[in-house]
């Protein structure tokens, strides 16, 4: 066990699905073993999006916390826990934001482009501007070493690095200044061949069924210039072959068979639902036994969430200290 602390987030959207589970969760997964590991449900960050409808956010979150029980974070190795249950972060966002500078969150390119693309909602708020200060605060108040994410988090941590050392300078050293740790992630394309994402409803989740997940498959985009069984085929573009090397032992022999046309599409797609509906079995099992359960899921939120508390409230007595604003703890009085 190494003391060095991990912590990474993901914003409760509902059941997970496999690029969110090769973009982060196997990586998670592996860093539980070696690390102080902090695993948070970032509710306040899925707020600043979701604010005119917040009906499906405390849903979500436990939607999302059952996906990674069932896919194995341990809350015996990690500490799983749930952002607004640990109010102290808002205490540091709020502190963070007094000695950061509008043009530091202006020039981040996550806030220009999520306002492009989410132009159903009106993202012109004090707290949509500050998404990637809170997350700074989430970092920072577990002196976090390590931060894995991907590369579309790079600028955030950019910031979280900027906005420590800024501190460190004003008023002491106060915080590490934190590491992304990039995954390299294979890239999972949903089933039209875009990017898997449930906005594109092109996703295949963890909690499909085995028949939802057949019928899935026989949707995924191929070759389209493959029609007959002896067409020669394509491999690169094909959703299908994409999954077969993330999932079948004999993928590379598929890949030739599919060049040389002796293999149709049809086949090619039963032998995928093979390997995923396979490979996807005891995670559905295991999602299944937690649902039933959910009240266990809260409690180890619930725990996880204290843990995580007592680390941040220590965080906070060094920054009010460095801050000097006394904190209202017995001995801290002056
Ligand atoms: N912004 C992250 C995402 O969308 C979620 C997140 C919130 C996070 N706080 C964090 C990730 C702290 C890492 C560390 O994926
Ligand atoms: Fe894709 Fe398989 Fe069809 Fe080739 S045979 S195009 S790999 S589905």
């Amino acid at each position: 066990m190494v003391s060095e602390t991990v912590l990474s987030g993901m914003r409760p959207s509902g059941k997970l699905h496999l690029g969110n589970y090769f973009g982060a969760l196997v990586n998670w997964l592996k860093l539980q073993k070696d690390f102080r590991c902090y695993y948070m449900a970032a509710d306040w960050h899925a707020l600043t999006s979701e604010y005119a409808d917040t009906s499906n956010v405390e849903l979500n979150v436990w939607d999302m916390v059952t996906d990674w029980l069932a896919c194995g974070l341990d809350p015996k190795t990690c500490v799983i826990f749930r952002q607004s249950w640990v109010p102290q972060h808002a205490e540091l966002h709020l502190l963070l934001s007094m000695m950061t500078p509008l043009s530091w969150l202006e020039r981040v390119p996550t806030y220009k482009e999520q306002m492009q693309e989410m132009k159903t909602r009106d993202l012109s708020t004090y707290g949509f501007l500050g998404y990637p200060l809170l997350q700074a605060a989430d970092i920072l108040i577990y002196k976090a070493a390590r931060v894995p994410v991907g590369e579309d988090q790079l600028a955030h941590l950019e910031l979280t690095r900027e906005v420590a050392r800024r501190f460190n300078h004003l008023y002491g050293n106060v915080f590490p200044e934190p590491q992304a740790l990039l995954s390299k992630s294979p890239k999972v394309p949903g089933t039209d061949g875009r990017k898997m994402s449930k906005s594109y409803n092109n996703a295949v989740l963890l909690s499909d069924t085995k028949a939802e997940t057949t019928a899935n498959i026989r949707t995924m985009f191929t070759d389209p210039k493959k029609i007959k069984v002896d067409d020669k085929g394509h491999p690169e573009g094909c959703v299908v072959y994409a999954m077969h090397t993330l999932y079948t032992p004999e993928a590379k022999d598929i890949e030739g068979r599919c060049k040389a046309g002796t293999i149709g599409c049809v086949a090619c797609k039963g032998r995928l639902a093979e390997t995923l509906n396979a490979a996807l079995d005891p995670i559905r099992a295991q999602r299944a036994l937690w649902s039933s359960k959910i009240r266990d899921v809260k409690d180890i939120v619930a725990e996880g969430s204290e843990r995580a508390k007592v680390v941040a409230l220590s965080t906070m007595v060094d920054v009010r200290a460095a801050v000097q604003l006394a904190g209202p703890e017995k001995g801290a009085r002056r």
